[in-house]
């Protein structure tokens, strides 16, 4: 369980005038948390952004957050120790739990490894709205792509606390979608999400 360390006492929420069902009408469709996990090389930005190209074109309001690119900014102080991650996956939480409320389809591709920080993340956005897809493939294909050349200064001891390395990746085992990126192209990949958001009613009335 992530503590709250919650410092700033005396606060009161405001609620909102308009709510969220409020603009999930004005938008047409409902906002969900689309969370992708799996090992770096998996595939996970790639089908995102191609998901999110896809929601776009059906005039939907999404927004894709990738582990690399807020690691440049919201998390840039933050390194890969399990402490370190635990706080990169609070911080993306409760940015895509505040624009879940503003009725948003937010997409996330974060490695994500442990478990506990990913049930976490299930409880605090409110289970029927969290969308937890695994990117699976074998860390061997993953190695193999090394699209960033990660893996290889990994092995050569050049990077701490590589995930699949020397850090520990944690299977999911109630993703509510598992992708077998090493099987299908990433076409197929993306219609199995927008199949299951649009026929499962996630996103639509
Ligand atoms: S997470 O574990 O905290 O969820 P996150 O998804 O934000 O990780 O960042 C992963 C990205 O950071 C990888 O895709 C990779 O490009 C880069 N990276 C740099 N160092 C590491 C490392 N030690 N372990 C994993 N990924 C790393």
């Amino acid at each position: 369980m992530i503590a709250s360390n919650m410092c700033s006492e005396n606060t009161i929420c405001y609620n909102s005038l308009v709510t969220r069902i409020d603009r999930e009408k004005l938008n047409g469709h409902k906002s969900v948390v689309i969370w992708f996990t799996g090992l770096s090389g998996s595939g996970k930005s790639t089908i995102a952004h191609e998901v999110e190209k896809r929601l776009f074109g059906l005039a939907c309001r999404t927004f894709v957050f990738d582990g690399d690119n807020v690691r440049h900014g919201l998390c840039g102080d933050l390194g890969f120790t399990p402490e370190n991650r635990k706080e990169n996956i609070r911080r993306i939480g409760e940015m895509v739990k505040l624009f879940l409320e503003a009725g948003v389809i937010t997409l996330s591709a974060f490695i994500s490894p442990y478990k506990a920080d990913r049930n976490w993340l299930r409880e605090l956005v409110s289970p029927e709205k969290f969308i937890e897809i695994y990117c699976r493939c074998p860390i061997e294909v993953c190695e193999k792509r090394d699209v960033k050349g990660l893996y290889a200064k990994a092995r050569a001891g050049l990077i701490t606390n590589y995930t699949g390395i020397t850090s520990a990746y944690e299977e999911p085992d109630n993703s509510d979608l598992v992708i077998d990126t090493n099987l299908l192209s990433p076409e197929q990949s993306v219609d199995i999400v927008l199949n299951h958001l649009i026929n499962d009613k996630k996103i639509i009335f």
